[in-house]
C-alpha cells in the first residue's frame, strides 16, 4: 500500500509573541505512490515545518495537503521518524516499542509480536528485540524508529534528517538500509535533509527548496540505478548540478 501526496499552494506563517515568521511560501509539491522524494535545503528554510504539516501536527496556514483520498483520520496513514534520538519510549523493549502503533490499533498481542518481529528482522535488529533504548547505539535507535514506523503499514513514511546525527559511516549504513527497505515494501517516501549527498543516493526527485522562507527553487530527477555509487560520474555530476542550484560551491 502506497498513497499519493498532494501539497497545493501550501504557506506556513509562526506566530509567537507578537511576532510573524513566514516560514514556508506557497509550496505545491505532488508525490507520487511509491515514489521516493528529497526535500534538500539549508538549516531553516522550512523543512521540518513542510514535514510537520504533511504528518498534520502544524495545519497550514494557506493552502491544503491530502495524502492518499484523504478519507483517513489525521496520521494513521502516515509512518514518521524523526532526527532525535529520544524518539523512541524509553521505558519499552525494541519490540514493545516497534509494537506500539499496533496496540493502538488493538491488534491482538500474538500477531502484534510476530509483525514487530518481522520488521525488526528487516531493520537487521532480531537479536535486541528485549533490549531498552539506552543499550542500543543511535544508529540501531534510529532502526527501531523505522521499524516502528514501517510496522502498522502505513500508505507514506515521512523521514525528517533521521540521520544528521550518526556518524558518517554509520549514516552511509543507514542509507543503504532506506534503500533497501524502500525497495521491498514500495512505500511513499518524503525524506527531508540538508545533505546533498544523500539525497542523490536515495531519491527519485530531489525537490530543492530556498533558504529561508522556505519556497521550491528547483528540481531534479535521478534515474541512476540502485544501490547508488556516489562515486560513479554520473552521481557526482548530479551532486554537482544540484550544489549549483543550491548555490553552494
Ligand atoms: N515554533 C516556531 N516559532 C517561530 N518560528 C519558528 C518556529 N519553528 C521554526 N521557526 C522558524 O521557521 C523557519 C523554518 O524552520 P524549520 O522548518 O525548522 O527549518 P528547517 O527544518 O529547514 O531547518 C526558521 O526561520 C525558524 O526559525
Ligand atoms: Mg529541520
Amino acid at each position: 500500500m502506497a498513497e499519493a501526496i498532494a501539497i497545493e499552494h501550501v504557506s506556513y506563517r509562526y506566530q509567537s509573541a507578537g511576532r510573524e515568521v513566514l516560514a514556508v511560501d506557497d509550496v505545491s509539491l505532488q508525490v507520487a505512490p511509491a515514489e521516493f522524494v528529497c526535500v534538500l535545503g539549508p538549516s531553516g528554510c522550512g523543512k521540518t515545518t513542510i514535514m510537520n504539516m504533511i504528518v498534520g501536527f502544524l495545519h497550514p496556514t494557506q493552502g491544503t495537503i491530502r495524502i492518499g483520498d484523504g478519507s483517513d483520520d489525521a496520521g494513521s496513514n502516515r509512518g514518521v521518524v524523526f532526527q532525535d534520538f529520544a524518539q523512541l519510549f524509553p521505558w519499552r523493549t525494541a519490540r514493545r516499542n516497534v509494537e506500539f502503533g499496533l496496540e493502538m490499533r488493538k491488534i491482538p498481542t500474538a500477531e502484534r509480536r510476530e509483525t514487530a518481529m518481522e520488521f525488526l528482522r528487516l531493520v537487521g535488529l532480531t537479536k535486541f528485540a528485549d533490549a531498552f533504548p539506552h543499550e542500543l547505539s543511535g544508529g540501531m535507535q534510529q532502526r527501531v524508529a523505522i521499524a516502528r514506523a514501517l510496522a502498522y503499514n502505513p500508505g507514506v513514511l515521512l523521514m525528517d534528517e533521521p540521520f544528521a546525527a550518526l556518524d558518517a559511516m554509520t549514516r552511509e549504513e543507514m542509507q543503504r538500509l532506506v534503500t533497501d527497505i524502500w525497495q521491498k515494501t514500495r512505500k511513499t517516501v518524503v525524506y527531508v535533509t540538508h545533505n546533498i549527498s544523500e539525497a542523490v543516493y536515495l531519491a527519485d526527485r530531489v525537490i530543492v527548496l530556498a533558504a529561508h522562507p522556505g519556497k521550491l527553487k528547483a528540481e531534479f530527477r535521478l534515474t541512476l540505478p540502485r544501490p547508488r555509487d556516489p562515486l560513479a560520474p554520473e552521481f557526482i555530476e548530479a551532486q554537482r548540478e544540484i550544489s549549483a542550484a543550491l548555490g553552494v560551491h
